[in-house]
């Protein structure tokens, strides 16, 4: 049985969890990922080429994916997030760059429908109460003909890989944490839960033409470990 909560309460519980941890995450989750992270972020950044200028990041965080694409925008990019603490990181180490960050559920996305051109999320869909949920809101205020970038853990395919991974993931990824997250610790105890009931590469495909988009297609980045999905919405 999972030991996170469903619903209202899993939302209120993610929400504490990213508000203790907001001054520790970008140094924990970096080093936990072997600062791979980085080299993630800058392919998903990459998508956004050629599908115009109007750029929502949702789930921003501490702005790490909104700061690279800002920096293939000639406009200012929209990021919202819905954890106060996030929030507050992101605009101290960004503020001033061309990234407007605001408050605001991914669930309930505080924009009209059709305002974006392309709209991305890294490493949230795990976080939020339905996955379904969050990708038809971004699909809601995308433009038609606008991407939705999807950067996230995968589920390597290689049985070999996978065991490996899986064994770092949930043996020693959350003792990192927590020597490094101080009071988020039980953050990194929450990580690998968060992996177990998320849907492996196929299945998040299959969400997302389900929901409507097209031309989806799937990179696997590090052996699969991490995966961007990219998929279109009809025009
Ligand atoms: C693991 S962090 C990822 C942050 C950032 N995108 C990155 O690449 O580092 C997950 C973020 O999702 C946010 N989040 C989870 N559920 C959310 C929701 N329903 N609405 C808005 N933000 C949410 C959390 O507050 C947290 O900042």
């Amino acid at each position: 049985m999972s030991m996170i909560p469903e619903g209202k309460s899993k939302a209120r519980y993610i929400n504490g969890m990213f508000n203790d941890l907001s001054s520790h995450y970008d140094r924990a989750s970096s080093f936990i990922a072997l600062k791979q992270d980085r080299f993630w972020r800058d392919f998903a950044a990459s998508q956004v080429d050629g599908c115009g200028s109007n750029i929502l990041d949702v789930c921003c965080g501490t702005g790490e994916l909104s700061i690279r694409l800002k920096a293939r925008s000639d406009n200012p990019v929209t990021a919202v997030d819905f954890s106060h603490g996030m929030v507050a990181e992101a605009s101290a180490k960004y503020s001033g760059k061309g990234v407007r960050f605001s408050v605001g559920d991914a669930e309930m996305l505080p924009f009209p429908d059709e305002s974006f051109t392309c709209v991305t999320v890294s490493f949230a869909l795990r976080n939020v109460t339905s996955i379904e949920r969050t990708i038809s809101e971004m699909t809601r205020v995308l433009k038609k003909g606008g991407k939705i970038i999807i950067l996230d853990l995968g589920k390597p395919r290689s049985k070999l890989i996978r065991k490996l991974y899986y064994w770092y993931f949930y043996s020693i990824a959350p003792k990192l944490g927590g020597v490094l997250a101080d009071k988020g610790d039980y953050a990194y105890t929450y990580l690998p839960h968060s992996l177990t009931y998320f849907p492996a590469q196929d299945g998040l495909k299959k969400i997302m033409e389900d929901i409507g988009l097209v031309n989806v297609e799937v990179h696997d980045l590090t052996m699969g470990i991490a995966a961007v999905h990219v998929g279109t919405k009809a025009g």
